[in-house]
């Protein structure tokens, strides 16, 4: 079975705007599900109220919310009390370095990463200095930008508190083998792990138990959603961390760690990207009594073909110019490449390639995209960066054949830097 993508592309108002444009730019923000659009136009119509009170349209707006926060924690393997939804990655990852960060002493270590982006690096950076706790970096390759699962070993210290990684990097575009890595950390140290999984949650929503980690961090405006912040911390873990909440609402996990009042409309729209991916699953595979785990994951098994389809083009034609230097792995014969794909012209600036594609319709960037540490430690100049071209499963071949097009022709065209 595929991919029905013209259904897919339905459920995408947007992207029947302009059918001359190709959207590549997803890793930076999707298109939103039609799904979502409704479920927030609804409760924006009808309940816009203070929710949770007895009266009618506040209660209306309490469940909306509900509503996205026990689906979300049914499609995450997880408690709903284990699911936090707040403004942003960013915001929530800075509020866990004050949940997280407290109790650490001098002595105590931190593990990160040169491939995240700076949201799941700098707080916790900042927070290791304050507090006068070790900092150790998991390297990439310098050539490719890939972590390497053996480097991470002579890390672990029995005095290792945290690890931070990512589930997927933002550049280069692999998959890390999480929960192998996880287990390796489990039986090497006493350590927690935070995974940032922004980039990767667009590409599938994984089974967080199955992970094994104790804090999954993803933004739902890059997964066809309103502008929401998702974050899981495991329960257990809870108590090695300090309340983030007003003194009288500690203790309740719903609001440990998000300070700032909720964003009740958009977290109600939550719900309306499983709505979405509910139908999706009906379509291709009938009415079913799985959970929706488990629907998302066989979903996923359609996604992860359609996507390696797009990209595998893309990638043989970069991989194969000299005049390219290809960042990530070459190619999705593995299964753990998602369609997030970074190169370094090297016959002109990023910048120029960038603008040339954008005159073309191609909807693209370049730049360091905040993964700032990983673009200087591969040699390239930060503010010029890489161009990125980021698909996602509601892409289709025409848009890759497009791209193809322009790609070669910006390329061909050295010297003109016209266009930047
Ligand atoms: C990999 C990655 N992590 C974290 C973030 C930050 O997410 P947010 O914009 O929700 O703060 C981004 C945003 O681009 C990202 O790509």
């Amino acid at each position: 079975m595929k991919l029905d993508i013209d259904f897919v592309r339905k459920q995408f108002d947007q992207l029947a705007d302009d059918p001359g444009f190709a959207f590549a730019s997803n890793a930076g923000g999707s298109y939103v599900c039609n799904q979502a659009n409704e479920v927030l136009e609804h409760y924006n119509r009808h309940t816009r109220v203070q929710p949770y009170s007895r009266y009618s349209p506040s209660a209306e707006a309490g469940k909306a919310m509900d509503r996205a926060h026990a689906g979300w924690a049914e499609a995450l393997n997880i408690r709903p009390s284990e699911l936090t939804i707040g403004p942003s990655t960013s915001i929530n990852t800075y509020v866990m370095a004050q949940a997280i960060g407290e109790i650490w002493k001098p002595g105590d270590e931190i593990i990160v990463t040169n491939q995240d982006h700076e949201t799941n690096s700098g707080v916790w950076r900042r927070k290791a200095i304050e507090k006068g706790v070790t900092i150790r970096q998991w390297e990439v390759e310098p050539d490719t930008g890939l972590l390497n699962i053996e480097s991470l070993f002579p890390l672990l210290r029995d005095n290792t508190r945290w690890v931070f990684f990512t589930h997927c990097s933002n550049i280069v575009g692999t998959v890390n083998p999480v929960a192998t890595i996880v287990k390796t950390i489990k039986s090497g140290s006493n350590a927690r792990v935070f995974i940032d999984a922004v980039a990767y949650a667009p590409h599938h929503i994984s089974d967080l138990k199955a992970l094994g980690v104790d804090c999954y961090a993803f933004s739902l405006y890059k997964v066809y959603g309103p502008h929401q912040g998702m974050l899981y911390v495991n329960r257990d873990a809870h108590g090695d961390m300090t309340s983030q909440a007003h003194y009288f609402n500690s203790g309740n996990p719903a609001k440990d760690f998000a300070p700032a009042g909720p964003q009740h409309a958009q977290i109600a729209a939550c719900a309306g990207v499983l709505d979405y991916f509910d139908e999706l699953h009906q379509h291709h595979f009938g009415a079913s009594d799985k959970n929706r785990n488990a629907k998302l994951e066989q979903l996923h098994q359609l996604i992860v073909q359609h996507e390696n389809e797009l990209a595998a083009p893309l990638l043989e034609f970069l991989h194969h110019r000299a005049d390219v230097r290809l960042l990530g792995k070459t190619h999705t014969g593995d299964n753990d490449r998602a369609p997030t794909i970074a190169f370094q012209p090297l016959k002109q600036s990023a910048k120029s390639v960038a603008h040339k594609l954008q005159d073309a319709k191609i909807g693209t960037e370049h730049g360091n995209f905040y993964a700032h540490r990983l673009i200087s430690d591969l040699g390239i100049d930060p503010d010029d960066g890489v161009v990125r071209l980021s698909l996602v499963h509601y892409n289709n071949q025409q848009e890759v054949e497009q791209i193809l097009q322009a790609l070669d022709t910006a390329l061909n065209q050295t010297g003109d830097d016209a266009a930047a």
